[in-house]
């Protein structure tokens, strides 16, 4: 955030740098035509599939899919984070890169977070030196002790004590020099209600800070070592804290997480440490609220798109209800989350302490489906008679219409399709009759929502034509503006090759419309688009980027007429059977007479162009 590159270094950066001299550091590359091949430093291969475009600045192995420019290739080879590759090519291709200029408000608050992250620091060494080394603090470390810990695991996770009494943390801050207001604002000490002052807020609790994902203490969560109420204290939400954000353990985990490409979710702080101190070190903990959106992005960025989740919980009861909420926050991205769920009683602490880690792996490599699991939980509640299937098909319909992508939504219909043993066409019916029903509060775009379905039904092939979309747009940017003009994107199903596209165009707009009409040949520009996308898109980008494939106007101008006039025939059959209904329910003979002219002109008009299309192929 600070040390933000400014943009227009980061084009400098580009300019010079020369992707081939920088892989060639690493990978021993040939001339083979217009390109360099070499072989894959991101698999192990023995024939050369690993190639370099010195005109386009990318790579892309055919091998194993991976790609990107020479910002992706410091990264996924060195370790590099974006500013340490960018940093990197700056000093070796001599950009200079001028220090950052702070307003002095932006000053202010960067001082001010520094002064709160020091409070934060200095009050989790005084916790941990009343853990280890104070008379008081030796019932503390007996409880952990007690409880399975190890040493190496409580020196690891930082854990602290702090010592009965109102006043310990105030004093230890005031000896420090640190002002009491501002030692409020980190969430430490709490204003007294009837006279001037402040009090601790944890008292004679065993301490776990929360770190950030970079390693600073944010925040603090408090134990009472008996019966005590609460159980559990935390820090409040502050200007570091964010509990909707916060992870606790993921700056440790996060390494093992990306990795392992998969991470354990648990809800406690034990739970937590159980798990990393027996080698599962790709587990992270939500502290007992529920996961968030944010959560899933934070963990999406160590996993990637493809990550497994593996989210743990506690009963039966509680797993459910977890479930449920979850499929809402993974969106269309929880088709790889899977529910596991203990035995009644036991959380992941107290299940690895009396049955082993290895009993854990057992559970968990048996652990279902999100969807699997509601759909198994459904049934068990309602049978598989008749009216059974029935209820279990409207209690999926509400997780099954929060599943944005129209693919994964289609794959889950079909799970649930097989197991009733019934007809796929059925739940996708009775799912577009929920997501059309009226509920203009809930959701303002139903019908919108309803149309994407009915335009997702065409699968494969449609996506196919969608991915032919983008390879042109990159290969023959001359049609660009044509593509933003008719809306072409508008009208995709797939939501990554939408945003590819739009990241094109965004990037036709800056560069590319100089470069590659005129010159035909420089092809650099998209590069500038693989910046422009996430991690996740890039590889998916450079295979499309280097799909043979020859382009003309005319033939580019055919690929998009046919795409606009098979989505917008489907589109408005969709808006047609909708008003047809509507017409019947309200007995308006002539306006559906009407209606029904018009259903027959689209028929008619689908099946020439069916026709044509054949002609052309
Ligand atoms: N929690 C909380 N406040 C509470 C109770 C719970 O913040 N009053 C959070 C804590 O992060 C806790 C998690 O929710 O770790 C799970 O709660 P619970 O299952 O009750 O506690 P455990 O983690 O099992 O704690 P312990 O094993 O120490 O009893
Ligand atoms: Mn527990």
């Amino acid at each position: 955030m600070v040390n933000r590159i400014p943009e227009d270094k980061i084009a400098e950066i580009k300019n010079s740098a020369d992707i081939v001299e920088i892989i060639s550091d690493a990978v021993q590359l040939k001339k083979a035509g217009r390109n360099y091949l070499g072989l894959c430093p991101f698999h192990n291969e023995k024939t050369p599939s690993f190639s370099v475009s010195p005109d386009k600045q990318i790579f892309h192995c055919f091998g194993c899919g991976v790609g990107g420019n020479v910002f992706t290739f410091l990264m996924k080879q060195e370790g590099f984070s974006f500013p340490e590759a960018a940093r990197m090519l700056a000093g070796r291709y001599g950009v200079v890169i001028p220090p950052p200029q702070l307003s002095p408000e932006q000053h202010q608050q960067l001082k001010f977070r520094e002064d709160l992250l020091n409070v934060n620091r200095e009050a989790m060494q005084y916790f941990r030196h009343a853990l280890m080394n104070s008379r008081a603090g030796q019932g503390a470390l007996q409880y952990l002790l007690k409880r399975g810990l190890t040493e190496a695991a409580i020196d690891q996770f930082n854990l602290g004590y702090t010592p009965d009494g109102w006043d310990n943390l105030l004093i230890f801050m005031k000896k420090k020099g640190v002002a009491a207001t501002l030692v409020e604002k980190s969430g430490l000490v709490v204003p007294r209600k009837s006279r001037s002052g402040y009090y601790d807020r944890f008292r004679n609790r065993i301490i776990f800070p929360i770190f950030a994902q970079s390693g600073q203490v944010i925040g603090f969560g408090g134990r009472v070592m008996d019966d005590g109420l609460p159980k559990y204290l935390n820090s409040p939400e502050t200007p570091l804290y964010h509990k909707s954000r916060s992870l606790y353990g993921l700056h440790n985990a996060r390494n093992q997480c990306r990795l392992r490409e998969s991470v354990f979710i648990v809800e406690g702080y034990f739970d937590l440490i159980a798990l990393h101190q027996n080698g599962v070190t790709n587990a992270v903990a939500t502290l007992g609220t529920a996961l968030t959106v944010e959560h899933v992005k934070l963990l999406r960025g160590y996993i990637g798109q493809n990550g497994k989740v593996m989210l743990v919980y506690d009963s039966d009861e509680a797993g459910i209800k977890a479930a449920q909420r979850s499929i809402a926050v993974f969106d269309n991205a929880f088709v790889n989350a899977q529910i596991l769920v203990l035995p009644e009683g036991h959380d992941p602490d107290s299940f690895i302490q009396s049955n082993g880690i290895d009993e854990f792996h057992a559970a968990a490599a048996k652990a279902s489906s999100a969807i699997e699991f509601l759909l198994e939980s459904a049934i068990a509640q309602y049978g598989l008679s008749i009216d059974g299937k029935l209820r279990v098909i409207s209690e999926l319909l509400k997780p099954l219409a929060a599943v944005n992508d129209g693919v994964a939504r289609s794959l889950h219909a079909k799970l649930i399709a097989e197991r009733l043993n019934i007809d796929e066409e059925a739940i996708v019916e009775k799912l577009n009759q929920y997501l059309k029903r009226p509920r203009p509060s809930e959701r303002g775009s139903g019908q919108l929502a309803a149309d994407k379905l009915i335009a997702n039904r065409p699968g494969a092939g449609s996506i196919r034509m969608e991915r032919r979309l983008i390879t042109m747009m990159l290969q023959f940017p001359e049609i660009n503006p044509e593509i933003e003009a008719q809306g072409v994107l508008d009208y995709f199903e797939n939501q990554e090759l939408q945003t590819i596209g739009m990241a094109i165009l965004r990037c036709f707009d800056q560069t590319g419309r100089e470069s590659s009409p005129a010159s035909g040949k420089d092809q650099s520009w998209i590069s500038t688009v693989v910046d422009a996308v996430e991690t996740e898109l890039q590889s998916q980008l450079t295979h499309l980027a280097n799909t043979d494939d020859s382009w003309s106007l005319d033939g580019s101008r055919k690929l998009i007429a046919q795409f606009l006039s098979g989505r917008q025939n489907i589109r408005s059959s969709q808006t047609l059977e909708t008003q047809i209904r509507a017409a019947e329910q309200n007995n308006d003979e002539r306006l559906l007479e009407k209606l029904l002219i018009e259903k027959y002109k689209l028929a008619v008009r689908k099946s020439r162009q069916n026709a044509a299309m054949q002609e052309d192929n």
